[in-house]
């Protein structure tokens, strides 16, 4: 029974006259209304019984596939890979036939450009490859940088296996404050950042006799500076192999940075992929996504199902509605698995998403974008894209970092639908419109370098003794604007000197694998005698807000859970007051559990920690505890984000200090009833609008003890640092959950 409305049946403020839509649908063929399975009655019923709405896609277009591949477009879907052996799988990557061509272009040429649809076998064969051809010889390593740190453990895990070895020893990983490589390790993998911050230790990368810089296209910042540090290199290094490997079609842009450099293209194997997209917009794309999910589940023929989430909360909301509606169903419909994968998940887990689907059921994998290029996960028939991702975005007008949700370029949407059509002839569902496709999608996404603070990246690059950042080597300069503000950042910070050079501060805070603001935070700790609680709070928040557990059935209880941690002065000390009474409980499980608290998170946090003290030691810091004043633990932190201020302002708003610019205390924080008249934030992020995440409760006078250089006292006239009275019945705003 169909009862109330279905979404994209609502009109949207948005919507394309419908003139325009439907001229441009028919300018792509003749558009067809999906239904699902229409044609098979029995689908069709079950179909009917289990939903209350549905999700009515129109066809618009088709994604070629391959010429080659055009006759075996009707065959059967290939056997799942538990079919075959290791050996047999490596054979069938599209990269394997060129091995041998592979390795004389490497042979021939320092700097070798490779392209190659995804999946096709780059990232885990070509470190096999070198490794079987000796490249790892005389104790050298096969280094490959990838942007994600679950990318770099899936894929070290993954050939680890395929070469029968222990991970951690032939084959290892190294991300940020998680090393796992030994002496024998040959073939590494790491993080751009990690790369980034290992030219500090080592300029010349003199352990490495090959680096791959993988998934290239990705653009991450790391990735655009490693660009400008390799390429440099390689005119001293010259026995040094320099890999930049791609998916998309940026390679000629590479080669011509890199002094056109030769590019190898792999050919790719793709099936044609139908796209299909909403007749209009969703109003719930997650509602959306679980509606579609079961309509394919339904209806179609077997195949797994990728949908293209923005982050954990999105997945989790997912997951439980789409559980609770299979629940509903009962045994109407074949097993279904539901895979989640995202940053924080832990990697038994994330394993899971690589195991081949039993017979009969299907599997869904709720991704991040990670699943877009840097995994590839096999079996892949049905891809639902919403058509967003979460983002980082800078503001170099007000020096206002925000994480967002942003629609995605045409180019990500079109990686998405790709991953449908590996295996087998795909369909890729966008729930959105092919008007919304044509218009609002950008062509490209922006590269992280021209839309991101770059405090951090300008204080390695110094570190690493590169003083005119003007004139440095990059693909896509970063906008002029946006490097003069992390240039006085990081002046203000006291991490450099008025010529623009590091000081003994600068080199210190450089040693932390942490933003600016958060490693001044840690050095002046010392000053201030708390250096062992802001050292927990730094890997508190390093955590990154997955502490506290909030099942969406015991909300109250997990609510009132979290209001017991609570200490007066903010966020930063509840964090605190979290891990310490974790810590007297002996770093138990059950604590965590009975507390509504993640216990996965705290034991990162943990490990963090220990990080963080051993790093402290190396630039001999003293650990300091036990002073019983909160105020000096919320000075040192002051210390370092005194960029993140803000002040009351009229009806209970909050203003940034130096801009004016409008900000609300997060619902989920412990000041948001109390409404102090100063506060700082750790970090922005925007919903419905831009919201503090960890706050904490400051005195205006410490703004100059701090940060003399970036306040004057006229600035933070009103310092009177009284509470505002408390607003009675303030309650969460929707949507900011
Ligand atoms: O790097 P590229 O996108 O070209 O391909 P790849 O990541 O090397 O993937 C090659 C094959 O390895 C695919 O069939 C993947 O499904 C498989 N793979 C896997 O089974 N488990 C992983 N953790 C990573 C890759
Ligand atoms: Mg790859």
């Amino acid at each position: 029974e169909k009862g109330k409305l279905a979404p994209e049946l609502e009109v949207h403020d948005n919507e394309p006259p419908q003139s325009e839509q439907s001229k441009w649908e028919s300018d792509q063929m003749s558009s067809a209304v999906f239904r699902f399975g229409a044609k098979d009655r029995k689908a069709q019923q079950d179909y009917d019984l289990l939903l209350e709405d549905e999700v009515e896609f129109v066809q618009a277009l088709r994604m070629p596939g391959s010429e080659k591949n055009k006759k075996r477009e009707d065959s059967p879907p290939p056997q799942v890979k538990a079919l075959q052996t290791i050996q047999e799988m490596k054979k069938s990557l599209p990269i394997y036939p060129f091995r041998n061509d592979l390795i004389q272009a490497i042979k021939d040429h320092q700097v070798l450009i490779i392209e190659g649809e995804t999946g096709s076998g780059k990232t885990t064969q070509i470190p096999q490859y070198l490794y079987e051809a000796g490249f790892a010889e005389n104790n050298k390593i096969i280094g490959c940088t990838q942007p994600r740190r679950v990318a770099s453990m899936a894929v070290a895990a993954r050939v680890a296996h395929e070469m029968a070895v222990k991970l951690g020893n032939e084959v290892g990983y190294a991300i940020r404050f998680e090393d796992c490589t030994s002496h024998r390790t040959r073939i590494k993998y790491m993080t751009d950042g990690t790369l980034h911050r290992e030219f500090l230790s080592e300029p010349d990368l003199a352990s490495y006799s090959v680096m791959i810089i993988d998934e290239a296209h990705e653009r991450t910042l790391h990735t655009d500076i490693l660009f400008g540090l390799v390429k440099d290199i390689t005119r001293f290094r010259t026995d040094l192999k320099l890999l930049i490997s791609s998916a998309t079609l940026d390679a000629t842009k590479f080669s011509e940075f890199f002094d056109d450099a030769p590019i190898f293209r792999i050919p790719g194997r793709r099936f044609p992929v139908d796209i299909y997209y909403t007749k209009a917009p969703e109003a719930d794309y997650i509602d959306a996504c679980v509606v579609s999910i079961l309509q394919i589940h339904a209806t179609q023929p077997s195949g797994d199902i990728l949908v293209f989430l923005t982050g954990q909360d999105e997945i989790e909301t997912c997951q439980e509605m789409l559980q609770e509606r299979v629940r509903r169903l009962g045994s109407k419909l074949r097993e279904l698995l539901i895979l989640p994968i995202y940053a924080n998940l832990p990697s038994d887990m994330q394993a899971k998403i690589f195991q081949p689907t039993p017979p009969g059921a299907r599997k869904v994998v709720l991704a991040t974008n990670i699943a877009e290029t840097s995994l590839t996960i096999d079996n892949i028939v049905y891809v639902i894209d919403p058509g967003f991702a979460k983002q980082n975005n800078f503001n170099s007008r007000t020096g206002m970092e925000s994480l967002m949700v942003v629609p995605i370029s045409k180019a990500s949407a079109n990686q998405r639908a790709g991953r449908a059509g590996r295996v087998a002839p795909g369909k890729c569902f966008r729930l959105y419109t092919a008007w919304a496709y044509q218009h609002e999608l950008e062509d490209n996404t922006v590269p992280e370098i021209q839309r991101i603070n770059l405090g951090n990246a300008v204080l390695t690059l110094k570190a690493l003794g590169i003083n005119d950042l003007v004139h440095f080597d990059f693909l896509d300069p970063p906008p002029h604007e946006t490097l003069v503000l992390a240039l006085e950042q990081l002046y203000a910070l006291g991490a450099l000197n008025h010529r623009g050079e590091l000081t003994k501060l600068g080199r210190r805070m450089a040693e932390f694998p942490l933003d600016p603001m958060m490693a001044k935070m840690l050095l002046a700790s010392e000053q201030y005698r708390c250096s062992e609680e802001v050292a927990t709070i730094a890997a508190m928040l390093s955590v990154n807000g997955a502490i506290f557990y909030r099942p969406k059935d015991k909300i109250i209880h997990a609510d009132t859970a979290r209001k017991n941690f609570h200490i007066p002065g903010g966020d930063h000390l509840t964090l605190l007051n979290v891990y310490n009474q974790w810590r007297q409980s002996d770093f138990s499980t059950h604590w965590c559990y009975e507390n509504f608290i993640q216990h996965r998170s705290m034991k990162r946090a943990r490990d963090v920690r220990e990080q963080l003290v051993g790093l402290m030691q190396r630039v001999e810091m003293e650990l300091v505890s036990g002073i019983t004043e909160t105020m000096n633990i919320r000075k040192a932190i002051t210390a370092g984000y005194f960029y993140h201020v803000a002040r009351l302002s009229k009806g209970g708003h909050y203003k940034t200090a130096k801009h004016n610019q409008t900000v609300s205390i997060h619902p989920n924080s412990s000041l948001f009833q109390e409404l102090p008249r100063w506060i700082l934030y750790h970090e922005l992020v925007f919903t419905t609008k831009e919201f503090m995440r960890q706050v904490t409760e400051i005195e205006s006078k410490w703004l100059l003890e701090v940060a003399p250089h970036y306040y004057k006292p006229k600035e933070l006239e009103d310092s009177t640092n009284k509470k505002m009275p408390k607003v009675a019945g303030r309650s969460r705003p929707d949507g900011t959950n």
